[in-house]
């Protein structure tokens, strides 16, 4: 998992609207940190062994480094995000670049945060709802992805996107911040029969839950030690890096990679056709 991934780059990263309560106008990244940041994180990609692709950032897209809400991918097919309308401008990008690259592409007929929203384990979807991804996007996903969707809500704006609140260490771990999930989400995660290891509210609002993981090797923010200890503690490799440029559009690592080899459903006996 999270071998192949698509980036983008932070030569267009500004923040020119405040769609997250991290984004503030008058605070902007300084763009020679934001592109070296980033970089730094492509590189540990690569240094882990992931295959990395490359869709050049738009001029009229200053939050096209956040590929991840672009789109869900599993297997040949791909789910379209439908962000909010300030970000609607990257989305034909993605869909091109996706579509050249012969995945079937779904257009989401809701609000949809792409993978921001939507974090594969295994056969199941993590799947957030009701802030930037519309409750019916759970049916579709299910429908044209085949997934078993796991339906959670995080309880603020502050983990506006799943990813800022849960991650996916491997298909049989998790990762999550207790204190941003709903009482029935936590019931429902607590219930799946996998592993769980629970983060601080401070770690997560530092974006520590915002890590990408093949299972081997994490990659992850800095200043969240308590969680990379705890991972360091179960054998895996911890890269920990800067993400302070990222920070201020309201994103992390995870926000900056879109998977693209999330296993297909295998054949199940029960989908052969009746007669
Ligand atoms: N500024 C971007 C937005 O608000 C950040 C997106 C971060 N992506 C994520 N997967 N959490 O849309």
């Amino acid at each position: 998992m999270n071998s192949e991934l698509l980036v983008s780059d932070a030569s267009r990263f500004r923040v020119d609207y405040e769609i997250n309560p991290y984004m503030d106008t008058a605070v902007q990244p300084d763009p020679v940190a934001a592109l070296a940041e980033h970089r730094a994180i492509v590189a540990a990609h690569l240094a882990a062994g992931r295959t990395v692709e490359y869709l050049p950032s738009a001029p009229e897209c200053p939050d096209m480094v956040f590929t991840a809400n672009a789109a869900l991918v599993r297997g040949d097919r791909a789910v379209l995000g439908s962000p909010p309308p300030q970000r609607k401008a990257e989305i034909p990008y993605f869909q091109e670049w996706l579509a050249d690259r012969g995945f079937e592409v779904i257009e989401a007929p809701y609000a949809f945060s792409g993978q921001g929203d939507a974090l594969a384990c295994g056969d199941l979807l993590l799947t957030g709802y009701g802030q930037r991804t519309d409750e019916r996007m759970l049916g579709v996903l299910a429908r044209e992805l085949h997934y078993e969707v796991v339906p959670l809500r995080t309880v603020s704006p502050r983990w506006y996107d799943l990813d800022l609140a849960v991650g996916v260490i491997s298909p049989d771990a998790l990762a999550y911040c207790p204190q941003a999930l709903d009482t029935l989400s936590l019931r429902t995660l607590r219930g799946l029969g996998v592993e769980l290891i629970e983060v601080s509210v401070e770690e997560a609002a530092r974006f520590a839950l915002n890590l990408v993981s093949d299972g081997t090797t994490v990659t992850m923010a800095q200043d969240a030690p308590r969680l990379a200890a705890t991972l360091r503690d179960r054998g895996l490799k911890v890269v920990e890096l800067h993400t302070t440029e990222l920070a201020k559009g309201g994103g992390g690592i995870r926000c900056t990679a879109l998977t693209l080899d999330n296993p297909p459903p295998k054949q199940r006996s029960d989908d052969r056709p009746h007669r």
